[in-house]
């Protein structure tokens, strides 16, 4: 009955868990605090929270739960730079030049970076900016920059925080697919290229049944071209309600993908997308789903609990 904390310590890997700010009190802090030893903000640090009206921003959350993490320990992974999602409106709604979209990527970058600057381990610079089929996503960025725009920010974040580890990260990319090859040629590509990428976050939001059989291989794919991975947003989810061998059966797949990732040295660990069945997005956005986190909505450990102490050596 280690903390897993403690248990990944001693492996020289992160275990981490999205955090909502305004829950890191009572149990849900406790918990949070004493088993994990990276925390990323599951929504804090989006352009959408930090600067909801142009040029007026909203730093609490975000300050909050890097205050929380350093306070215990922690380390923070900054999540995210770039993305189509949550941006706020006038983002969104404007009408730029590719001249003006670049200034405000690029100032957006300094600006949230800069504020951390030394105190975040890992930032995702550019999140998902991949369509299954491993072609570009469309979005505001590469329809207004062309693909570079993912160099840009990459640049860009390197000059505000040369400490800061840089990570694109994405999707359906934990097996390898069409769209993890479009990410191991990107990747590929920059660092032939001198662009500062440091690794890859595979995010790993998964149903039952469906870890991918080539998992540990497309890791080590990565680590080959010389970066890091990371697991950044791992849940299973299943059809509620769920029954003990379903449960059990989460247990064994959260082993497996935690295992793969302390079986490649450049893995560098692997963080959960809410550690509480009570703090998972998985119910809003997947009417009928559920249960995809290591604790119930009670904060009572589950089977993948134990199963995540385990592959990290837990007994
Ligand atoms: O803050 C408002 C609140 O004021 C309002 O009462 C409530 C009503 O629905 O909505 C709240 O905002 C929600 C926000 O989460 C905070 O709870 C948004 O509607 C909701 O869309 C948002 O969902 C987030 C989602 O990203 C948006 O795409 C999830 O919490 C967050 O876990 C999820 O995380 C993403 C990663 O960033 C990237 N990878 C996929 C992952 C899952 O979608």
């Amino acid at each position: 009955d280690e903390p897993l904390r403690d248990l990944a310590d001693a492996k020289g890997k992160v275990i981490g868990t999205a955090v909502t700010g305004s829950k890191l009190t009572g149990t849900y802090g406790e918990i949070a605090g004493r088993e994990f030893n990276a925390l990323t903000p599951g929504n804090a640090m989006k352009w959408g929270s930090v600067e909801p009206t142009r040029g007026t921003f909203n730093w609490a959350e975000a300050d909050q739960i890097v205050d929380f993490a350093e306070a215990g320990g922690q380390q923070v992974r900054g999540h995210t730079l770039v993305w189509h999602s949550q941006n706020p409106s006038w983002l969104t709604n404007g009408t730029w030049t590719a001249a003006q979209l670049r200034r405000l990527m690029t100032d957006h970058i300094s600006t949230e970076v800069g504020r951390y600057k030394g105190r975040l381990a890992t930032w995702d610079v550019v999140n998902e900016p991949f369509n299954e089929d491993g072609t570009y996503r469309q979005t505001l960025w590469y329809n207004g920059l062309g693909a570079d725009y993912i160099a840009e920010a990459l640049t860009a974040a390197r000059a505000a925080d040369p400490s800061a580890k840089l990570y694109i990260n994405d999707y359906n990319v934990e097996g390898v697919n069409a769209k993890s090859t479009a990410l191991y040629n990107l990747v590929k590509s920059l660092k032939e290229r001198g662009v500062p990428i440091d690794g890859v976050g595979l995010q790993a939001h998964l149903s039952l049944g469906q870890v991918p059989s080539t998992l540990q291989q497309n890791i080590q794919r990565f680590a080959d071209l010389g970066v890091d991975v990371a697991i950044t947003e791992l849940d299973i989810r299943m059809n509620l309600p769920s029954d003990s061998a379903e449960l059990a059966q989460q247990a064994t797949e959260y082993k497996q993908v935690v295992s793969a990732c302390v079986a490649v040295t450049r893995c560098v660990g692997v963080t959960v997308w809410g550690f509480t069945d009570s703090d998972s997005w998985i119910p809003d956005t997947f009417p009928g789903q559920g249960a995809a986190t290591p604790y119930d909505e009670n904060f009572a450990p589950k089977p993948a609990y134990f199963a995540i102490a385990e592959a990290l050596g837990g007994t």
